[in-house]
């Protein structure tokens, strides 16, 4: 069991809903998984080229009884077993976030069951904490995802400490921009991934700005993507595959050299990457070249789930019945 977990929460049963997922989860105190259900309603959004907080809003009402109902009946689990129940109460978008808050509460208050409200980030920052192989601290976490880009330190897995972090875009949405500006699909990361397989990665310079030690900045990436895809004209179509090799290749190069930056600035010899971004395969490859253990979650951790929700929960205090009746949800925390 990682340093810092009670007996508290045997078995505990999360739901977040703070983007465009709907998602639950039932996990064991010592960090096994028993179920990690994700209804994605991605291809709803990808019409729009983004999340519409009211179509996600709307959808995460129908889906997270039914996903709920899943997530125990995969982790072998009655309602009767369950002693917590962990949500996300922030940040996010507020609509999507108050269904999975107003869910956990009627679930819990029914059963006067304690109810543990998670941090979406710190559920990011500590998600290889679960498993069969946990990530033990101190340790270094680079969390990149379409909403947030941050290097935190973690020292007992109840808390974190941001280092760094982007002063504008997140690493996700310089990814779907880019898709965008090469004409594919949202979510963009995965399709550039792709295409960038057939790429060289050296065919473009993009400049990679530094505005800190630590912070990132992905905003001006883009536009220099666009200048380029220009200057190319009739070109840009059959370059498509180095454009977008070159364009990831400058963002992994900014979080790897912030990442190696701050990992020797505190003396940090554990790294755990998590966020939708560390699907990426050019990251995944590039963080195993820092010189130090990494920790690499499987996709579904990586991306929004609600296992790294009862994964933070594990190490928080409950709130008992029923001083959670009026807590609410936060779009910023
Ligand atoms: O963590 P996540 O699922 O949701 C947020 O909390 O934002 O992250 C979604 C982001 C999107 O921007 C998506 O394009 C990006 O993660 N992403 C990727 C890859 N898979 C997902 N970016 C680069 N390469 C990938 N393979
Ligand atoms: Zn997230």
């Amino acid at each position: 069991m990682a340093d810092g977990a009670g007996t508290r929460h045997r078995v505990i049963l999360a739901i977040e809903t703070s983007c465009d997922d709907t998602c639950a989860a039932v996990v064991m105190e010592a960090g096994e998984i028993r179920s990690n259900v994700i209804a994605s309603q991605g291809l709803l959004h990808a019409r729009y080229g983004g999340v519409v907080p009211e179509i996600a809003s709307r959808h995460h009402l129908e889906l997270v009884d039914a996903v709920t109902a899943d997530a125990l009946e995969r982790g072998g689990v009655g309602l009767d077993e369950i002693d917590t129940v962990a949500v996300t109460h922030g940040p996010g978008l507020i609509g999507a976030l108050l269904v999975g808050l107003s869910s956990a509460k009627a679930l819990a208050a029914a059963r006067r069951l304690p109810l543990v409200p998670v941090d979406h980030l710190h559920g990011h920052v500590v998600a290889s904490t679960l498993g069969a192989d946990p990530v033990e601290t101190p340790y270094l976490c680079l969390v990149a995802s379409g909403g947030h880009t941050f290097l935190a330190r973690v020292d007992d897995p109840a808390r974190y400490t941001v280092l760094g972090q982007t002063l504008d875009d997140a690493a996700g949405e310089a990814f779907d921009k880019g898709a965008r500006l090469l004409g594919l699909g949202y979510p963009g990361g995965p399709a550039v991934d792709r295409l960038a397989r057939d790429g060289d990665p050296d065919a473009f310079e993009f400049p990679i700005s530094a505005p800190g030690e630590l912070d990132f900045s992905f905003s001006g990436l883009k536009t220099s993507l666009l200048y380029r895809i220009r200057d190319l004209g009739d070109e840009a179509e059959g370059r498509a595959a180095d454009l977008a090799a070159s364009y990831q290749r400058a963002i992994v190069d900014a979080l790897t050299a912030r990442t190696a930056a701050a990992l020797e600035r505190d003396g940090l010899e554990r790294l755990a990457i998590g966020g939708g971004v560390a699907a990426n395969s050019r990251l995944r490859t590039a963080v195993g070249e820092l010189g130090v253990p990494v920790w690499v979650p499987s996709v579904e951790l990586c991306t929004d789930n609600a296992a790294m929700i009862a994964g933070a929960a594990r190490f928080l205090e409950p709130l008992a019945y029923p001083a959670y009746l009026n807590l609410d949800a936060s779009a910023r925390l």
